[in-house]
């Protein structure tokens, strides 16, 4: 069975989306397939908001230079400063779709302060900012005709025809999660939006769906993968029990919230002259030390200042969480810890998020444009999805009609040769687990070299007994997503290996020194 289209969307956060509508509205047939429900994506779960240029205090060089000195030298300083300059622009789109940004008694933005910025310029819908942008995008999908929205749709693998320079992009395979069936996608154009790989670790901020799928699918069609050795763990995350690790948003700190070790201190001080609001690595590796070198399981954040109706009013979701698990945040500490939240590099892109591959593209978490450098600076991630949405699909459409006379080349279609097994089921299990805690025990916020060799022989191992499963068995999302997790997990590895220096969210105890001359990390199937 077989469709076609124009251009295929995978991913169904803020980049797919606003990508999606501006190729319709440029008059292009459009498919979103998205592995769970539209609503399923790593926007829906950004609390803090989307940094811009808006307050009468700001202007954009003051945001480059935040930007910069977050990235610790690793920033595309051209890149920087078109998304930066681009990025009242855009807001103002999502403000005339119908995006309500939380505003003062006077009218003016209430503009949000988080780790790095040297302005108040988050913009924000009280904390769920991610959910409304979220909401406001598809009900202006859902408006659209042009664009077909297919849920429980899970992209397998890219489809690639022609050799060396005349290879291009013919379209996709993906899977039907309700039946089972696979189902080949022609189209010139794909872009890929799959969000992060924050799933590749025991501990995580991120939803399910963030296992790196796109920037898999991407390395095994060949195009480069870069700096993917910086992921960000942030810093607040309220310590549990269990697995879960939910977002004490930086906004909190932004409304002057302070981290204390157990012993009451606060301690981020000794460590930045921005104390608790230094950019995000630098808490992060200061909370580290505190818990390590007092043992603590976690430090405490303590917005204690600040009255339960303000809270409620301007944290309404954290603060009912929190609640909910006996915390109140208007007369108890929480207890926080650090946990992986955002995936820095990716696959390598321009500004208009165009790949090495014709016709592949990619935006968002997904991608690398350079934007964040060794290090993302707060709330810059939604800014970056709407700048370089926009720009993709202007490219998209001189692409599409470049290549208008070219024709199709026939794709094979997918041959299922696998069995089940259900006794064998338990690998995939099983290595799941293995795999998220080698990451978080060798691959954490401080690296050794010798861990990371341990990780990477672990992966080595783990991911030949999912090729075995794969090539042997019917493919089930569980599986897809292992496997796609298994190979970014060594690219990450790989990554890491490349950089003999710390610099930015890699430290790394064998080389302290940060480098004179910032290079990129890069890995490509050989
Ligand atoms: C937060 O609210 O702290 C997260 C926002 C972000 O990751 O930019």
């Amino acid at each position: 069975m077989s469709q076609s289209f124009d251009v295929l969307v995978l991913g169904s956060g803020i980049a797919g989306l606003s990508f999606a509508l501006k190729a319709a509205k440029d008059g292009h047939a459009v498919a979103i397939l998205t592995k769970k429900t539209k609503a399923d994506s790593n926007t829906n779960w950004a609390q803090g908001g989307i940094a811009a240029v808006t307050g009468p205090e700001d202007d954009v060089e003051k945001h480059v230079q935040d930007t910069l000195v977050a990235g610790d030298g690793l920033c595309r300083e051209k890149i920087v400063r078109e998304i930066v300059r681009d990025g009242p622009a855009r807001v103002q789109e999502l403000v005339d779709m119908g995006l309500k940004f939380s505003r003062e008694a006077d009218g003016s933005y209430d503009l949000g302060r988080e780790g790095g910025h040297s302005e108040r310029r988050i913009l924000h819908v009280k904390d769920m900012t991610g959910k409304a942008i979220e909401d406001a995008l598809l009900r202006a999908i859902s408006r659209e005709p042009r664009v077909a929205l297919y849920e429980h749709l899970f992209g397998i693998d890219l489809i690639t025809v022609g050799k060396g320079k005349q290879r291009r992009l013919q379209g996709l395979y993906a899977l039907d999660v309700h039946d089972g069936r696979v189902i080949t996608f022609r189209a010139p154009v794909i872009m890929l939006s799959t969000g992060g790989a924050g799933r590749v670790y025991q501990f995580t901020t991120n939803p399910e769906i963030a296992t790196g799928d796109g920037i898999a699918m991407a390395f095994r069609a060949g195009v480069e993968i870069r700096n993917l050795e910086f992921i960000q763990f942030h810093p607040t995350t309220l310590f549990t029990a269990d697995d879960k690790r939910f977002l004490i948003s930086e906004a909190v700190r932004g409304e002057g919230a302070v981290l204390r070790n157990l012993a009451g201190e606060a301690f981020m001080t000794r460590y930045h002259h921005q104390a608790d609001l230094a950019p995000r690595d630098i808490v992060a590796r200061a909370i580290d030390a505190e818990m390590k070198q007092s043992g603590a399981p976690h430090v405490w954040l303590d917005i204690t200042h600040r009255n339960a109706t303000y809270l409620r009013k301007r944290f309404p979701k954290i603060y009912k969480t929190c609640k909910q698990l006996g915390f109140d945040l208007a007369k108890d500490y929480l207890p926080v810890v650090p946990a992986a939240h955002y995936t820095c590099g990716g696959v390598a892109t321009n500004l208009a998020g165009e790949t090495a591959l014709p016709g592949l593209y990619a935006c968002g978490e997904v991608s690398c444009t350079g934007l964040h450098g060794a290090n993302r600076l707060a709330s810059n991630s939604l800014l970056e999805a709407v700048v370089v949405a926009h720009r993709a699909s202007a490219s998209v459409t001189t692409y599409l009609k470049r290549n208008a006379k070219r024709r199709s080349l026939p794709i094979p279609e997918w041959v299922n040769l696998g069995g089940t097994d259900e006794d064998e089921r338990v690998v995939i299990s099983h290595n799941w687990d293995e795999l998220r805690r080698a990451m978080w025990d060798y691959v954490g916020i401080m690296r050794t070299t010798k861990r990371l060799e341990r990780a990477r022989t672990r992966i080595a191992l783990l991911e030949r007994e999912i090729h075995d499963y794969y090539w042997n068995f019917t493919v089930d999302p569980e599986l897809l997503e292992l496997r796609n997790m298994a190979t970014v997990a060594r690219l990450i590895v790989a990554c890491a290996l490349q950089r003999s220096e710390s610099r930015g969210l890699h430290a790394i105890t064998d080389f302290p020194q940060t480098r004179k001359r910032a290079l990129d990390s890069k890995v490509r199937l050989s």
